[in-house]
């Protein structure tokens, strides 16, 4: 595997650089870009330039301070992360690149068909949930996207870091005045990152849920928190009616089924913890490392 190329888009990002530090300790020939997706000419220069033989797509916008942004800033929003994410896959189609999207989950909401500790979303369930601009443009790129031979889709849920940087969903709730108690499905990245190496190096295709196994409520994983992290932590609760009068737009919550994932990682004799079990590990490195 020693002839990969791997180049990651968006490189100044905070999934990006987690994957290049982790691309470069593996030892793996590795470079980062920031040029714009949605420019075809400098992005088919780039490809020519660095040669890749995969492209690790973790660019999009996301908004600031957060998705609020995207209600506000819609022509942004669609040429990053509608004409821009599908004008690389494309410049990658057409020159025999692989390409992995770290693409979003935040596409369900919980319904009557699938209940909170009910049925899960599938990689074949419709997009249900488009209450915020950010999430139905994603979900319609994503049905569009999937029909890229060459493009493996990987739906991230509220990732976390082993630290406290201010991307990490923990970070977020942490810091919240109020928080809703909902199960929903996270993507730890020291579990899940490498397994994106794995699946992108073995030029696999197709949409995958892109969590650790199991769903969390918010309450559990600050609970963690200050059992591992900060002794002392207290939080409180609100529902999401209320929480909903001080965002512009709605957020999704849902549990992802992993089957999927968890059978083609069996391949690679990769086992993914549940996801309890990971931020226990998770908090126990942090704590390790010195955060609080
Ligand atoms: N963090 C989350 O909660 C979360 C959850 C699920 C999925 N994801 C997905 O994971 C991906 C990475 O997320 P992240 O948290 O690492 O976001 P991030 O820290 O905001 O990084 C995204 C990077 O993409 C760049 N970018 C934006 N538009 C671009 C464009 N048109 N062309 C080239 N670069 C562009 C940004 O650069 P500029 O700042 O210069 O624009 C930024 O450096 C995103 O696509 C996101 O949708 C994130």
């Amino acid at each position: 595997m020693s002839e990969h190329r791997f180049l990651i888009w968006g490189g100044k990002g905070w999934v990006a650089g987690h994957l290049k530090e982790l691309l470069q300790k593996q030892g793996k020939t590795v470079e980062s870009t920031t040029v714009r997706m949605e420019n075809r000419e400098a992005v088919l220069k780039e490809l020519e330039r660095f040669k890749p033989t995969h492209v690790l797509n973790c660019a999009g916008v996301t908004g600031r301070p957060n998705v609020d942004w995207c209600e506000d800033n819609k022509e942004q929003t669609i040429r990053s992360n509608v004409i821009g994410t599908l004008n690389l896959a494309d410049c990658c189609y057409l020159n025999k690149i692989h390409v992995t999207v770290f693409a979003t989950g935040c596409i369900y909401h919980y319904d009557d068909a699938h209940p909170i500790g009910g049925k899960t979303f599938t990689e074949e369930d419709p997009a249900n949930f488009s209450g915020s601009y950010y999430s139905a443009t994603k979900s319609k790129v994503e049905e569009i996207m999937k029909q890229y031979s060459n493009a493996l889709i990987l739906r991230l849920r509220m990732p976390v870091s082993d630290d406290l940087h201010p991307r990490s969903f923990v970070t977020k709730i942490s810091k919240y005045e109020k928080v809703v108690d909902i199960p929903n499905s996270n993507t730890l990245l020291t579990d899940m990152l490498p397994v994106s190496i794995i699946l992108a190096e073995n030029n696999e295709t197709g949409v995958y849920n892109f969590t650790n196994p199991g769903a969390i409520s918010h309450n559990e994983v600050l609970d963690l928190f200050a059992k591992y992290v900060r002794p002392g932590f207290t939080y409180s609760n609100f529902s999401v009616e209320e929480q909903s009068k001080i965002l512009k737009a709605g957020r999704s919550n849902c549990e992802l089924d992993t089957t999927k994932l968890t059978t083609k990682m069996k391949e690679y004799g990769v086992e993914i913890p549940e996801v309890h079990k990971a931020y226990e590990e998770c908090f126990k490195r942090m704590s390790a490392g010195g955060t609080k």
